[in-house]
């Protein structure tokens, strides 16, 4: 495990490339078992959670091998519903293997996944989705066994638009017989690259990125292949680093299509953001005003950039208030964000007010997860002096090398093994 070392105040400027999304690929992966075929994925973030995700694919049988800046997926020798325990609690999205192994093989045996540390994160809609869709599923000792003779559409109504949740439900009823219809679903945009990946596959999903999603089954998929979109929340991330720096950022393969309310709050806070050709630039004031926002499913703020904000806010000019909605504990940056002196009082849990400071003093911080270890090295670029964040696993998983990309702008940051 290595750390990110940061010597702040550096303004950060130029010109970047975004990453294939994490929450994308992750998905599309899984699916790929679905089709007996070639699935070859281009734009594949080079991040921890693919190359884990990867492995599993290998454990169920696939053959995957890097060709051409993609990713080939062969899923004709797949011949294994069971994966191993410690593959499976590397993160949160292994549990989307759920409904991809059903929908081939009729069966899954999996443990609950693993993730960050973002509060229970049960998996019962999941479950509810997957048994209204015919598969009996024995949630025993921390394993789910699952069976299903036939998968027939069904109507779900999700209590919660849980991404995870209507990506597995998708996964499950694309060969299954008949149509299910899912209401209340996420609309998350990494749910419509899903959508478009299957069906380009032959599947036939209907409506995704909307509440309701109807999915026709179909008797089989073929090869196929799909470009990765890029990552939305690495965009934000940048976008953040490059607002608390006054600095000035043009990302050329973004649109703040997917990212609306992040431009808006952005621009809230002083920043001038103007968009072209498919790429955004943005140009930050010497000081930021203060903002209030609260995370929502989308198209809400994502909760996946409130730890990058709460950072940026923390040297605005005035008093700020950022409410965390949709995860009950993600709140495990914040101790830390204060060891560098911002100023952040924590009502009931999942609201902060944040008293904007001149600046933020370097120190050594611990990351706990993703996000959150994003958001301290934000912290350190505007810090005074030398931010050590430590472990950089989590980080990891998510940014391909969000040491060079900040670097790239002029940060001065580096990789310590
Ligand atoms: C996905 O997680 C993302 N992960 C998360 O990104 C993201 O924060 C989240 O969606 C929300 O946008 C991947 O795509 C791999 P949820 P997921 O199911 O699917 C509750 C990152 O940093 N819930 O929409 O786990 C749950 O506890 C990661 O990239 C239930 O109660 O999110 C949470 O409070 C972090 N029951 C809320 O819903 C369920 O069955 C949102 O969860 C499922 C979820």
């Amino acid at each position: 495990m290595g750390k990110y070392h940061v010597s702040g105040g550096r303004r950060l400027a130029g010109e970047l490339a975004i990453q294939g999304g994490k929450n994308a690929v992750l998905p599309i992966l899984a699916a790929s078992v679905l089709n007996s075929g070639e699935s070859f994925l281009t734009n594949c973030p080079n991040i921890s959670d693919t190359r884990y995700t990867v492995k599993i694919l290998e454990e169920i049988g696939c053959k995957v091998t890097r060709e051409d800046g993609g990713l080939l997926v062969n899923s004709n020798a797949a011949d294994t519903f069971e994966i191993s325990e410690t593959l499976v609690r590397k993160m949160r999205s292994s549990i989307v293997f759920l409904g991809s192994l059903l929908g081939r093989f009729g069966a899954a045996k999996i443990s609950y996944p693993g993730g960050c540390v973002l509060g229970l994160r049960p998996i019962d809609q999941h479950l509810k989705g997957l048994r209204l869709l015919g598969a009996q599923i024995d949630d025993h000792q921390g394993f789910l066994n699952c069976k299903a003779e036939r998968l027939v559409g069904a109507d779900i109504a999700l209590d919660f638009p849980s991404v995870g949740a209507t990506q597995n439900i998708i996964l499950a009823a694309v060969l299954a017989d008949g149509t299910t219809t899912i209401t209340n679903a996420a609309k998350e945009p990494e749910i419509a690259d899903l959508a478009r990946f299957l069906n380009s596959m032959g599947a036939d999903v209907r409506g995704a990125g909307k509440a309701t999603i109807e999915i026709h089954g179909v008797p089989r998929l073929h090869s196929a292949e799909h470009r990765i979109m890029p990552d939305r929340i690495v965009a934000g991330t940048y976008l953040a680093a490059a607002a608390m720096t006054n600095g000035e950022l043009v990302l050329t393969n973004v649109s703040g299509d997917n990212i609306r309310p992040v431009v808006a709050k952005l621009t809230e806070a002083g920043c001038t953001v103007t968009e072209s050709g498919g790429g955004i630039r943005m140009t930050a004031p010497p000081r930021l005003r203060p903002i209030s926002l609260k995370t929502q499913p989308h198209p809400g703020f994502p909760t996946d950039l409130q730890p990058q904000f709460t950072a940026m806010t923390s040297i605005a000019d005035g008093m700020s208030i950022i409410e965390e909605t949709v995860f009950e504990a993600r709140n495990n940056h914040i101790p830390e964000l204060r060891r560098m002196g911002a100023d952040i009082l924590q009502v009931n849990g999942k609201t902060s007010v944040i008293q904007g400071v001149p600046q933020l003093c370097g120190s050594n911080v611990v990351s706990h997860d993703l996000r959150g270890g994003a958001a301290l090295i934000l912290a350190g670029l505007a810090a005074k002096g030398k931010t050590v964040v430590d472990p950089s696993e989590h980080v990891m998983r998510g940014y391909e090398s969000i040491e060079n990309d900040l670097a790239a702008l002029g940060a001065d940051i580096a990789f310590v093994e």
